[in-house]
């Protein structure tokens, strides 16, 4: 049976890692996957987090399954986040959320769901998006298209282009979206734009579904979710998959959802125990842990506030990076332009670096970027900042 099987390429982000850790070179920087790294270079557990880890502690009577949907508390306070507590969305009965192993498995729970039972045959991905989108969508039997989303030479957004190729999409198309921090090139829609995109789905009966893996990241917990409560308010139907990997630091807890909004209380009803269906022929129901430490957080107002800080100190120190590196870059006398890297939002850069740019950087001083050109900012310490630097100007 295995024979014959050919060996799968390495994964273009966590075969990055892999490689990384086995490369002996000691000043070697891992900027590939997007994992948040104090000014230590560690990735440390959020006192939140720890603090809710020592109630849980105190307090679980038993480790007994969890419904398929997962913590019960969880789908009501993860709404709150994405929706606003007393928002009439939040309150309108149309809302459906089931705990998910993080972003990907929200991404496929979703992606099964809408082939299986809604009949999407087509998902619209913005050209270029995260590297795992197309693997998880094929997977699932979805055909992947791309629109247009990168002005390359302006290193901005193609929204002219991203509408013209967004007319084309068909009823029951599916359209997805990075609620923020667009993963990879950090440039994201304002306001005015995501009301016309929603406008455009809303006329093409296209449904988006938001990838919101990064609340938190661009400008608050709060603002970084005006884009899509704008499209909610707007669109009838719409779908979250969304992940605390990292603003909860989370990443190997596997904590997410999946979250639909219907046109109906009951037509939600109806889908969301398709949702269930579909969950309990993957995994049967999601682990416990991370669910509950996010949900112990978000119900205790003294916790959700020392997690509302500590997001905002993660995000300040990849802000501050952002701009040392632009400093730095200039410092060392490259007067290529990078200023739009403190314009971009979350942890990535997109640099503009080519592929044998990428490689050299890899090769010959044990930087690690993903081969995109996608440079993870959270990784930047102001300790591995200088070699960064001095790498690129080389290979530039
Ligand atoms: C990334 O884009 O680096 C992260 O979302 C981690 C991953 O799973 O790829």
């Amino acid at each position: 049976l295995f024979s014959a099987i050919e060996q799968a390429p390495a994964d273009p982000i966590l075969g990055l890692t892999d490689a990384f850790k086995a490369d002996a070179r000691s000043n070697k920087i891992n900027l590939g996957v997007g994992i948040y790294k104090n000014e230590a270079g560690q990735t440390p557990v959020l006192d939140s987090v720890k603090k809710a880890e020592a109630l849980l502690l105190e307090t679980q009577t038993s480790k007994s399954y969890l419904g398929i949907e997962g913590v019960a508390e969880y789908s009501a306070l993860v709404q709150d986040l994405l929706f606003g507590e007393s928002s009439d969305i939040r309150q309108s009965n149309r809302l459906f959320t089931a705990q998910a192993p993080g972003g990907t498995g929200s991404l496929r729970v979703a992606a099964e769901f809408l082939v299986n039972v809604a009949n999407v045959s087509t998902i619209w991905v913005s050209n270029p998006t995260w590297a795992n989108h197309n693997a998880i969508f094929t997977a699932a039997g979805l055909t992947v298209k791309s629109y247009r989303y990168y002005d390359k030479q302006n290193h901005g957004l193609d929204f002219d282009g991203m509408l013209a190729d967004l007319s084309q999409v068909e009823a029951n198309d599916v359209v997805l979206v990075h609620g923020c921090c667009h993963n990879p090139t950090g440039i994201d829609l304002n306001l005015e734009q995501w009301q016309q995109l929603a406008n455009l789905c809303k006329q093409q009966q296209a449904m988006p579904l938001f990838d919101f893996a990064y609340q938190g990241f661009a400008n608050g917990v709060e603002e970084d979710a005006a884009g899509l409560r704008l499209v909610a308010s707007i669109v009838p139907e719409l779908m979250v998959a969304n992940s605390f990997s990292k603003n909860f630091g989370l990443y190997n807890e596997r904590i997410g959802g999946i979250t639909l909004l219907s046109e109906s209380t009951d037509s939600g009803q109806r889908a969301f125990s398709q949702v269930k269906k579909t969950i309990r022929a993957i995994y049967s129901n999601p682990p416990a842990h991370g669910a509950l430490i996010v949900a112990t957080i978000l119900a205790n107002p003294e916790l959700k506030q020392l997690w509302i800080e500590e997001v905002k100190q993660m995000r300040e120190r990849i802000h501050k990076m952002r701009t040392l590196f632009v400093s730095k870059l200039a410092d060392a006398g490259i007067t290529q332009d990078f200023s739009f890297i403190e314009r971009q939002n979350g942890m990535f850069s997109f640099s503009g670096l080519s592929v044998e740019q990428v490689d050299r950087l890899k090769q010959e001083f044990g930087i690690y970027i993903v081969g995109s050109g996608r440079i993870s900012v959270a990784g930047m310490t102001r300790s591995n900042m200088d070699d960064l630097v001095a790498g690129i100007k080389a290979v530039l």
